[in-house]
């Protein structure tokens, strides 16, 4: 283990290395394998290696290590588009000293640098790639976007967990990630937490389960239109059923994390004391 002031550098399964943050005390990819799950629940589920399109847009939120813009590159060698445009959503450069440790000792490490050096300059541009960082709070980049009209062709949604990370889970900023895809486009994340489900649902998402061979958790995928496996009236109707799928919301796009939180356990509060004096 490595370690500088914000992030350790963690080995995971399959030899990749992940970044432990210590500001949100939570390691930002699963221990089963970090690049593995950036290909098995974002490139692969996404469908968008099947896009007939020629340019493709790709929203990435959160950065971190940049290995899901890099899966997708790796998976996009045979150059069937012929242009990649990904949106890289992060707060700061901080993590750029810890990232810069990172190699993989194969040919990945061609892009990884490429994507390293682009990560301090702003922008990476090679091949049919370009990568545009937009650093601060995401929400603001993601309002940003829909101000100029940018639509996506995938979102790769990987923030920390809903719990750490609660302005990212926000039904208000699923509305707005609405307004900025395609209609075939998939919104794929690693969460399966009720509330954020609930959030999508309520967000006008079309909702089913990502699940991978390779990894032990499942996630969710989402669409704005119906899709192969998304969830029916019956499974839908369980959701909201549960008081636990109470989401996230910040209508603003301004409220802070803890703010957000404990507004939802005020409105679970609130639910709780209906339905017991209503029962
Ligand atoms: C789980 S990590 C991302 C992992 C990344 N996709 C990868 O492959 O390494 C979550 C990232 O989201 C960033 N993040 C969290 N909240 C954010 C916010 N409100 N605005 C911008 N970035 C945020 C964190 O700094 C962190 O780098």
């Amino acid at each position: 283990m490595l370690v500088n002031d914000s992030y350790n550098i963690i080995e995971t399964a399959d030899g990749s290395f992940s970044l432990y943050s210590k500001e949100f005390d939570q390691l930002m990819h699963a221990r089963e394998g970090a690049y593995t799950e950036a290909l098995s629940k974002h490139v692969f589920p996404s469908k968008i290696l099947c896009s007939t399109d020629k340019v493709i847009n790709i929203l990435d939120i959160g950065f971190g290590t940049g290995y899901n813009p890099l899966a997708l590159i790796m998976q996009t060698r045979d150059k069937k588009f012929e242009e990649i445009n990904i949106y890289s959503l992060e707060f700061s450069k901080e993590s750029y000293s810890s990232i810069s440790k990172i190699k993989f000792d194969d040919d990945k490490d061609i892009y990884f640098d490429k994507i390293k050096e682009g990560f301090l300059n702003n922008k990476s541009s090679f091949e049919n790639v370009n990568i545009h960082f937009m650093f601060g709070d995401a929400r603001e980049s993601i309002k940003n976007l829909s101000e100029r009209k940018i639509y996506f062709d995938a979102v790769f949604h990987d923030p920390f967990s809903p719990a750490k990370n609660s302005e990212l889970w926000t039904v208000d900023l699923f509305k707005v990630i609405g307004s900025i895809i395609k209609d075939k486009t998939f919104l794929t994340t690693y969460s399966s937490a009720l509330q954020i489900r609930r959030g999508m649902i309520e967000a006008g998402f079309f909702i089913g389960d990502l699940v991978c061979d390779n990894l032990p958790k499942t996630g969710t995928i989402a669409s704005k239109t119906p899709f192969d496996g998304s969830f029916d009236k019956k499974k839908i109707d369980e959701i909201f059923k549960e008081i636990l799928s109470v989401p996230y919301r910040d209508e603003n796009l301004s409220l802070c994390r803890d703010e957000i939180s404990e507004n939802r356990i005020e409105e679970r509060r609130q639910l709780k004391i209906q339905n017991k004096s209503s029962s």
